[in-house]
């Protein structure tokens, strides 16, 4: 009798628990839920058009493409077509792809571009003038992620974009700020006065109308990538170097191809996780992160406690050192992948962590393996109800790129060569500091920490997660990879919970304001770490899927993003 009571105990008991785990009900806290599709992005003009893919049925590649070329319409300071990023793609048969359209430094770079008569680097030539641009890698991207990919037609994935050029769209009162804060440099770095330039302050709810960009957008619908890289947008690109004294050449763009590669996996708990590999660091850094993280009990430490602060930030001084060493573009140097994110080394690297003890950076080195300004990038996760999803990361490096527009067509150029290494030892823009591996040659990618990235449980997918923020993007989705699993919040919560960021130089935990109370700050401090209040880290859009397929939009409310399902 009393052993019948137990085991009917015992059944109710699973039978709730399993109703929790399958039935996940919708709960104060949760993002916008879809049945059918989600699509989460910087702005409210590139998620409706997103949607409105995934609503005609097309799959989530269609709709990443379409929001790709969205972007660069409504969200200039970082969409882009002359830019470049990274896709991770898994389908529903559950195969993963990654795509790597990360943009090149021009076959006429040299190591030494950017250092003045002294061997010093010289102020903004690595991000405000020509020589910043890379050789864009967007427009390729987009026309190998279809051809392989999408189910829709061409015309049908980039003619939103081409109509909210030509018609205009509202900017935000963020937007409005924005590019009222950029007009003086926009009109000292170019020789005639862009559509984004207006005579009096723009104001929020201002038509930006962008005809010479809805006109570039037409060649490439009509001819595919010989839209862009040949051609009259060739033409005005190359015009453009010419004029400004820039390095891109009609053979460097016909050159430009985008790269599939092998994903980064591993496994943290009972997930399993694929990002991108090199040239992003992102991939291999996760991985060490949540290698080392899974040392310690996080869960049991609870979110932003000044244990779990310690031990996350002191991974992220050793991930950081091992990031200037080690990492650069594969095609051009040797990146110990494999023994970086080992199992062993990863526990070796951990028992170096003293519990109570900061590690200053200046005594955190590379193991030994045998061999801030405006920051604009820009993430978006898309899942489709089919079980395809997109984790993309696309970027001009900093906000506008450099701010130079392409005469005749409309578009800002990237400044992404700033991330080379442009002098061993000399921080970057991000403050990231390199070496070797990624010094500047011809052809060669520069290093990245872009981290799109996609999480599955038993062969489910469970997350799609990115973000963007230079050196702080790795550590903001490692934040919310830990907020989902170890400390059980929703994706929004995930995403909106305050963050904080190490990357070994400066020796600083870089804390978002009331990520970390007054008395963890002083224990902190009390154990050895420096810390700084700075403004927000990261800006995390990511699609949470529960067992019964249902998914949670989770955008960051740190900037206009926008979750939207159906
Ligand atoms: O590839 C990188 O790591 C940088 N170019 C990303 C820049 C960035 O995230 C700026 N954003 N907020």
């Amino acid at each position: 009798m009393k052993s019948y009571a137990l085991t009917k105990v015992s059944l109710c008991l699973f039978i709730l628990i399993l109703a929790g785990a399958c039935n996940k009900s919708i709960q104060e806290g949760m993002g916008p839920i879809g049945k059918q599709g989600m699509v989460v992005t910087a702005h409210p003009e590139a998620t409706n058009i997103g949607l409105s893919i995934l609503r005609q049925g097309g799959n989530a590649v269609d709709a990443a493409v379409a929001v790709e070329f969205a972007l660069a319409v409504c969200y200039p300071a970082a969409g882009n077509i002359a830019g470049g990023g990274f896709f991770v793609i898994r389908t529903s048969a559950k195969k993963v792809y990654t795509l790597d359209y990360r943009e090149k430094a021009p076959l006429s770079a040299t190591r030494d571009m950017y250092l003045g008569p002294d061997g010093q680097v010289v102020k903004g030539l690595s991000t405000q003038t020509i020589l910043a641009s890379g050789v864009p890698g967007t427009v390729d991207g987009m026309v190998k992620a279809h051809e392989k990919l999408g189910s829709l037609t061409w015309t049908a994935v980039i003619q939103p974009a081409i109509d909210l050029a030509k018609k205009g769209f509202p900017i935000t009162r963020r937007q409005a700020a924005d590019l009222n804060s950029i007009k003086k440099s926009i009109l000292e770095r170019n020789s005639w006065k862009p559509v984004f330039v207006k005579d009096s302050l723009w104001k929020e709810g201002d038509l930006l109308v962008q005809p010479e960009l809805a006109a570039t957008l037409e060649r490439i619908r009509d001819q595919k990538r010989d839209g862009f890289y040949t051609g009259q947008t060739a033409d005005y690109i190359v015009g453009q170097m010419q004029e400004y004294g820039g390095l891109i050449t009609y053979k460097d763009l016909q050159d430009y191809q985008s790269a599939w590669r092998e994903p980064i996996k591993g496994t943290y708990r009972n997930y399993e996780y694929f990002s991108i590999a090199p040239p992003s660091s992102g991939g291999v850094a996760l991985k060490q992160l949540l290698g080392i993280i899974s040392k310690f009990d996080i869960k049991s430490s609870g979110h932003n406690t000044v244990e779990s602060i310690h031990y996350m930030v002191e991974a992220e001084k050793r991930v950081y050192a091992d990031r200037a060493e080690y990492l650069g573009d594969p095609t051009f140097v040797s990146v110990p992948v494999e023994k970086l994110t080992d199992e062993k080394y990863l526990l070796k690297r951990a028992s170096e962590i003293k519990p109570n003890k900061a590690t200053p950076s200046d005594s955190v080195r590379a193991g030994s393996v045998g061999k801030s300004e405006s920051l604009e990038t820009t993430h978006f996760s898309i899942a489709d109800r089919w079980g395809n999803a997109v984790s993309a990361t696309t970027t001009l490096n900093g906000g506008y790129g450099n701010q130079i527009v392409v005469k005749g067509g409309g578009f800002f150029l990237n400044n992404e060569m700033d991330d080379f290494s442009s002098k061993p030892g000399t921080p970057n823009v991000y403050g990231l500091i390199g070496n070797e591996a990624n010094a500047i040659e011809p052809g060669k990618r520069m290093l990245s920490c872009m981290t799109p990235t996609l999480v599955t449980k038993n062969g489910r997918l469970f997350m799609v997660v990115g973000s963007p923020g230079g050196s702080t993007i790795i550590t903001s989705v490692f934040q919310t990879m830990l907020n989902v699993i170890d400390h059980g919040m929703t994706m929004q919560q995930a995403v909106t919970a305050k963050r904080f960021h190490h990357q070994w130089l400066p020796d600083l935990i870089q804390y978002e304001p009331s990520a970390i109370d007054t008395v963890s700050v002083s224990r902190l401090l009390g154990m050895g770490q420096h810390l700084k209040k700075i403004g927000n880290i990261g800006r995390v859009d990511a699609i949470l899927i529960w067992p019964d397929g249902t998914m949670e939009g989770g955008a960051d409310p740190r900037g206009d993003d926008t979750a939207k399902g159906f």
